[in-house]
């Protein structure tokens, strides 16, 4: 072993005993430990990738960065898997995508989507499943969601769309799979654009197939709420070969270049291209032909990532178990309570565990209780996006009443359901709960 080996394994040892003296888990006592809605779930193996990247000091994607893509290509057995630094960058690359000019010629649907082409997508929403409709001047087209699901509703999607629709951007709100049968078949025969917002849902299925392999692109968040997490990061599953180029593109500044990091002239033509009105021979790595960004992530992201999708199994399993003891434990307050639905083709991977109050049931109130009992809550994201103040102006098409989506602003709220919770934690949720209504 060289002096540099050595040196590197008692780090990364020191750094095992650390995490496990420092970040081990703390015992549960109720009503004094707080029930966090989420959060990141980790042992020693993520700091010591973490530790062991900062110590290559690549920084910017690398090795760790193209296993991680690789690997996720294969969890969902798509063309491609590409890593951004949030979900919400993955949603403008895969709207930015669908806008940019390559995309003219991409096999499908219905082609490059120019300003004033519509997206329909659901009122309740995340704001950035929205804003990059808005940021790339098409209009979005709302259609109503519904109380049980918290998703679109899938039954008005086809009358909502208009001779200027290309496109649908669905998310799975939660973790609860969309119709994806109806939405597919839909997308299919009026030659649109399906997109997903998988970011809450992660391993979720329908029909047996993952939540993110319907569309031509879907996104995944790897913030700690998510189902695994990287602090900040997103990535985009590319389904749809066409799309693989022009996504990368769009995430490297908007080069025509694809060499890796560090990489020169993979196209071995690096000084031979005549591309727009450059001079023949323009250097590849400088000719931008994409209005791009730069949304990488790092390699010290991807080498936790890499250790995170290892418990991703046992995560959702987690997930998959707390949500049903939370079912199972509410089910005598469904009087007053409003439980999930879920399609019966559907297998969710959720994200939380979503509650409606029906009639006469305080949500204010009942929010107060459960924070004053330390367990955390959350609302359905933006709720009816559109009485949102950011969003009050944006222009606009909205297909028929927003009853639903008005009822979940109102009165809809989650609670966790995540791995750093156990069957102590659920109880307890269940308990404070029924305390709530002064029953048990
Ligand atoms: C459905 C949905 N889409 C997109 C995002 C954005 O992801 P990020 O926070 O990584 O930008 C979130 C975040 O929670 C989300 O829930």
């Amino acid at each position: 072993m060289s002096q540099a080996e050595e040196l590197r394994a008692r780090i990364l040892e020191l750094t095992r005993e650390y995490t496990a003296l420092v970040h081990a888990p703390q015992p549960f006592v109720a009503g004094e430990s707080r029930i966090s809605y989420s959060g990141r779930v980790f042992d020693e193996a993520e700091v010591v990738n973490l530790v062991s990247s900062s110590l290559d000091f690549w920084l910017t994607a690398g090795p760790y960065a193209e296993k991680f893509e690789k690997t996720l290509a294969a969890f969902f057995g798509a063309i491609d898997f590409t890593l951004v630094n949030s979900g919400s960058s993955a949603n403008l690359l895969m709207v930015s995508a669908l806008c940019a000019e390559g995309t003219s010629n991409a096999a499908g649907g219905p082609g490059r989507l120019l300003p004033g082409d519509e997206i329909i997508t659901p009122a309740v929403t995340f704001p950035t499943t929205l804003t990059p409709i808005v940021q790339n001047r098409l209009l979005p087209v709302f259609v109503d969601c519904e109380v049980g699901t918290y998703n679109i509703n899938p039954a008005l999607v086809e009358e909502a769309i208009g001779p200027r629709t290309k496109a649908l951007f669905i998310p799975h709100t939660v973790g609860n799979p969309c119709d994806m049968a109806l939405l597919t078949e839909v997308a299919r025969r009026r030659n649109l654009w399906l997109l997903e917002d998988g970011c809450d849902a992660m391993g979720a299925t329908f029909e047996g197939k993952l939540v993110g392999t319907f569309g031509a692109m879907s996104s995944l968040s790897f913030y700690p709420a998510h189902h695994m997490t990287m602090g900040e990061g997103g990535g985009l599953v590319i389904n749809n070969p066409d799309f693989k180029k022009v996504v990368r593109s769009l995430r490297d500044w908007g080069r025509d270049c694809w060499c890796d990091p560090g990489c020169n002239n993979t196209c071995g033509r690096r000084f031979d291209w005549r591309m727009g009105e450059l001079p023949y021979g323009y250097d590849h790595k400088y000719i931008y032909s994409n209005l791009g960004y730069n949304l990488k992530a790092t390699e010290m992201q991807a080498a936790i990532g890499l250790a995170q999708f290892e418990k991703l199994p046992r995560f959702i399993e987690a997930r998959r178990r707390n949500f049903r003891l939370l079912f199972e434990g509410l089910k005598p307050l469904q009087h007053r309570l409003e439980l999930p639905r879920i399609d019966p083709r559907a297998n969710p991977s959720p994200f939380g565990f979503p509650i409606t109050v029906r009639d006469g049931v305080d949500r204010r109130a009942l929010i107060n209780h459960l924070e004053g009992a330390k367990i955390e809550t959350r609302l359905v994201f933006g709720g009816n996006i559109l009485r949102q103040p950011g969003f009050l102006d944006i222009e606009r098409r909205v297909h028929g009443s927003m009853e639903g989506s008005d009822r979940i602003m109102r009165d809809t709220f989650f609670v966790g359901v995540y791995p750093g919770l156990g069957d102590a934690q659920i109880d307890y949720i269940v308990e404070q709960l029924f305390a709530f209504f002064g029953s048990r």
